[in-house]
């Protein structure tokens, strides 16, 4: 393939060709063609980014997308629908209920901790980056975390505390699926809070290849695979999970389009793997590619 690098400065408008088979992407003040893209990659996180948005944008204007598709986006966003999905099918999850505003606001501490315990983790249900993560041991706390929840969300999550090391896995794949080498999380305080994930430069240490047996290797990799295989993953996610001290896995949450920077947990791990950075990047594109053939050749009415 032609390799072509177009910069675009930041104040740049630009726009997608109207004729889907384009693909071309226009300044629009002045009409020009500045680019044919071969490749969507989205180098987001959050909403619009990770959440199926601008996978269903690249879908409408018939151009590969790194990373998962509209579904698997949508899905790994909601960390109530993995929960379910992931529970249905026999993997291991915290215990958990659902609040919505609309219906079970009122779902008040004693009700919940005589379900879960009285050490929760309250959080909002579509979010990232332990923003609106509360840990909570009482009335007061609890009351307040979900209303910091609410304020991000409709629909928050209240989680049983797990107790377990933190591992995470990088995968990728379409229909052939590969499980990185397992990461750990070492965080300074007793949770990966957003303090120790990016304002104290010390707050948590990585251990890639995480200390572990190589059967708790293999089964955090095939729980990691199975996971991504349920959730319609497709090309790049992290998972993330718990492991027991009784060797049980729990997954957390699941990240689609993860921390892709030199010093991020996801191309760490495939380094430790033995995939270099490029020749990651290179796959993923790839994979994109191979995705967006495979789906254009069914037929669509
Ligand atoms: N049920 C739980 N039990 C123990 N720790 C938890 C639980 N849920 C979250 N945590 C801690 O909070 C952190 C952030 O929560 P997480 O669900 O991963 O949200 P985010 O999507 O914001 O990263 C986790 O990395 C973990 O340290
Ligand atoms: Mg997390």
């Amino acid at each position: 393939m032609e390799k072509t690098v177009t910069y675009i400065g930041e104040k740049t408008q630009v726009s997608l060709s109207q004729n889907a088979d384009d693909r071309q992407l226009i300044e629009t003040t002045s009409g020009e063609v500045i680019a044919k893209i071969d490749v969507l990659y989205p180098v987001l996180h959050g909403n619009f980014g990770e959440d199926g948005s601008i996978q269903g944008f690249a879908k409408l204007a018939n151009i590969a997308c790194v990373g998962c598709g509209i579904l698997g986006s949508a899905v790994g966003m909601d960390k109530d629908i993995v929960k379910r999905i992931l529970r249905d099918a026999g993997i291991g999850v915290a215990d958990f209920v659902t609040l919505r505003k609309a219906y079970n606001e009122d779902m008040n501490y004693e009700e919940v901790s005589a379900k879960l315990g009285k050490e929760l983790f309250v959080k909002p249900a579509n979010l990232g980056s332990s923003v609106g993560v509360s840990f909570v041991a009482d009335e007061n706390a609890y009351n307040q975390a979900v209303e910091v929840g609410f304020s991000y969300d409709t629909k928050v999550l209240v989680e049983e505390k797990v107790t377990g090391r933190e591992i995470e896995c990088a995968v990728m794949g379409n229909e052939i699926i590969e499980a990185s080498v397992i990461g750990e999380i070492l965080p300074k305080s007793s949770w990966y809070s957003f303090e120790n994930k990016y304002v104290d430069e010390d707050g948590a240490k990585l251990a890639i290849p995480a200390q572990l047996t190589p059967a708790q290797a293999e089964k955090a990799r095939n729980t990691a695979i199975e996971t991504y295989r349920l959730l319609e993953c497709r090309g790049l996610t992290r998972v993330d999970m718990f492991l027991l001290a009784d060797d049980h896995i729990i997954v957390n949450e699941v990240n689609t389009l993860p921390g892709f920077t030199k010093v991020s947990m996801y191309p760490k791990m495939w380094e430790a793997a033995g995939l270099p950075y490029q020749q990651l990047v290179t796959k993923l594109i790839e994979l994109a590619i191979a995705e967006h053939q495979k789906m254009n050749a069914l037929m669509l009415i």
